[in-house]
């Protein structure tokens, strides 16, 4: 079974991490942020994953190599123009990558949804499109997904006004697809799946499956925090299942006098000097945290220095290489760019 991912997409609410590096190949606790996915598919059944990643394929090719050891190779396909939600299947079966029953995930989620039960009931039902379905608070920023209860849809609106909302029931961005669907799918242009094509299927072969279990799109500074204790904590089914933190990885040091909460993680060549407190935050590698500073709910991007007596208030992100001088106080949701010094003693 192959799978297409879908990483093209920029970003931009998770800058400045994504300005130095896609967003696929971010670092989420232990590994490259898509590597859960390969490894989630890998685990129903997935042995190939085509990855439509726009044109930054070198960048994660570099970050996540042709395959996952004991899991999916892995193909990049680039596109010469973003292609939508749609085009990179067309481009994909063009290239002759599909041509069978093929599974299709938008990349930037973090689950552990049940791709086995959707291939299953996907067979069962003889679609030609099942849609995993997942109920969310408000689904405004969502496709919204109206269905009977075999789960033949009866609707599929994307981003709907609140006035239309009548179920909780979104999208969750996987889909089993039958190759005759692509040719639904017009070639050389931006195409979106949500919007062109799904409402075209609707009584002509589209059904849905509700699926619970966890399901959570990483792309705000937020989500990628809680997405990390929910990595560490088990919450979510990954090949690190639970280890209850916080994440130490190798050659990290952590002096004993210093304060790492369990919700933390330090990576590689990450130091932490003694009397620091690092509370719900994440020092991506080789960051330098001095004697007595506070780091609290931020994300530190690579090579990041914090100086003695330093506070990073909570909720900001840090750029590549920036340096924190001592005893400057960095607010509450601050955004420091790659690179840029915060003189000593200043506040921002
Ligand atoms: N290769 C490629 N080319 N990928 C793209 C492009 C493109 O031109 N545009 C977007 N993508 C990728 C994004 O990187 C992302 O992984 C995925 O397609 C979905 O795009 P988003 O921009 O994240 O869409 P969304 O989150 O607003 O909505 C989608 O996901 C929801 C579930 O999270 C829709 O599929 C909704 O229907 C769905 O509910
Ligand atoms: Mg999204």
């Amino acid at each position: 079974m192959r799978a297409l991912m879908l990483v093209g997409g920029e970003g931009t609410r998770l800058r400045p991490l994504t300005l130095s590096q896609p967003k696929p190949a971010l670092a989420l606790v232990d590994r490259p942020f898509i590597r859960y996915l390969v490894d989630w598919v890998g685990r129903h059944g997935v042995d190939e994953v085509i990855m439509a990643c726009g044109f930054k394929a070198e960048g994660l090719r570099r970050a996540l190599g042709d395959s996952v050891p004991g899991g999916p190779s892995i193909v990049y396909l680039e596109e010469d123009e973003p292609l939508g939600t749609a085009g990179p299947l067309r481009l994909a079966a063009d290239r002759g990558l599909l041509d069978e029953r093929f599974l299709a995930i938008n990349g930037d989620l973090l689950t552990d949804l049940d791709l086995s039960a959707l291939q299953r009931s996907h067979e069962e039902t003889g679609a030609r499109t099942t849609l995993a379905l997942h109920p969310v608070a408000d689904p405004s920023s969502y496709g919204l997904v109206r269905r009977r209860r075999s789960g033949e849809v009866l609707g599929f609106l994307e981003k709907p006004d609140p006035a239309e909302i009548d179920t909780d029931e979104v999208s969750a961005g996987a889909y089993v697809i039958e190759p005759d669907v692509v040719d639904l799918i017009p070639p050389g242009r931006p195409v979106s799946i949500e919007r062109e094509v799904f409402p075209r299927l609707v009584g002509n072969g589209l059904y849905g499956l509700r699926l619970d279990g966890y399901w959570m799109d990483i792309g705000t500074p937020e989500r990628y925090l809680q997405a990390s204790w929910d990595i560490l904590e088990g919450t979510v089914e990954t090949e690190l299942d639970g280890t209850g933190g916080p994440y130490l990885g190798p050659g990290a040091e952590v002096s004993d006098d210093a304060a790492v909460a369990a919700r933390a993680v330090v990576r590689a060549g990450s130091r932490v000097a003694e009397g620091a407190v690092v509370s719900e935050s994440v020092l991506l590698d080789d960051c330098r945290i001095g004697a007595g500073a506070e780091v609290h709910g931020s994300i530190l991007a690579r090579g990041v220095e914090v100086g003695e007596g330093a506070t990073i208030g909570a909720g900001s992100v840090i750029g590549e290489g920036a340096r924190v001088e001592s005893g400057a106080v960095v607010e509450p949701g601050a955004r420091i760019a790659p690179g840029e010094v915060i003189e000593p003693e200043v506040a921002v």
